[in-house]
């Protein structure tokens, strides 16, 4: 598919079939992870494969809006060593980001769970109970789980709404990119 298509079609799908994802394709997805940019090179990143139905489960129950995970046959949770860059977060983004349009480049769907920053209970954080479930030691903090597989429902591809062209301003702040 031509990579614009790849941009305009993917759509956040949190229902999958019962299907897994073929291991070639799990090794494409991380590759394309790898691919990823990263601040002065430094690749801080650590990508747990998820494929076991119970911690799928247990996975989906980390806070709300993770249930999509249920459903979902692969989840790769991903993470990076704080200590090695102080731009993880942007770092980490951006191979999430690579999964998911990789992903839907192979014919699979995704949606992004946001774990940093978000709370499992009134004690817990999502990513203490991440930690916990997967043994993450703790230099490396956990920004994400991107939710994989076949799409059990069918979403449309973006329109033209998206293209917000107000947001675009043309060599200064405020001034008009298109009239
Ligand atoms: C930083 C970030 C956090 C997100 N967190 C969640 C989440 O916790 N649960 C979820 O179901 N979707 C989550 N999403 C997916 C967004 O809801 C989704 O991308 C957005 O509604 C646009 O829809 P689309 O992906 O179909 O274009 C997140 C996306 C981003 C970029």
């Amino acid at each position: 598919m031509e990579f614009f298509e790849v941009l305009r079609r993917r759509r956040s799908v949190r229902r999958f079939q019962d299907r897994p994802v073929p291991e070639e394709f799990v090794e494409k997805l991380l590759e394309s992870a790898f691919l990823s940019p990263s601040s002065f090179n430094r690749r801080p990143w650590h990508f747990i494969v998820v494929d076991n139905k119970e911690k799928l489960k247990a996975l989906s129950k980390a806070k709300l809006g993770a249930s999509g995970l249920a459903t979902a046959p692969l989840a790769i949770v991903v993470t990076a060593d704080e200590s090695r860059s102080d731009v993880w977060i942007e770092d980490a983004s951006i191979a999430a980001e690579h999964i998911q349009l990789a992903a839907f480049d192979l014919g699979l769907s995704s949606f992004w769970v946001q774990i940093r920053n978000r709370m499992h209970s009134e004690e817990k954080t999502a990513e203490e109970y991440v930690r916990e479930l997967l043994n993450i030691p703790e230099n490396y903090r956990v920004l994400c789980i991107i939710g994989v597989g076949y799409p059990a429902e069918k979403k449309p591809p973006h329109g033209e709404d998206v293209f917000e062209w107000e947001k675009v301003s043309k060599n200064e702040f405020g001034m008009p990119f298109k009239a």
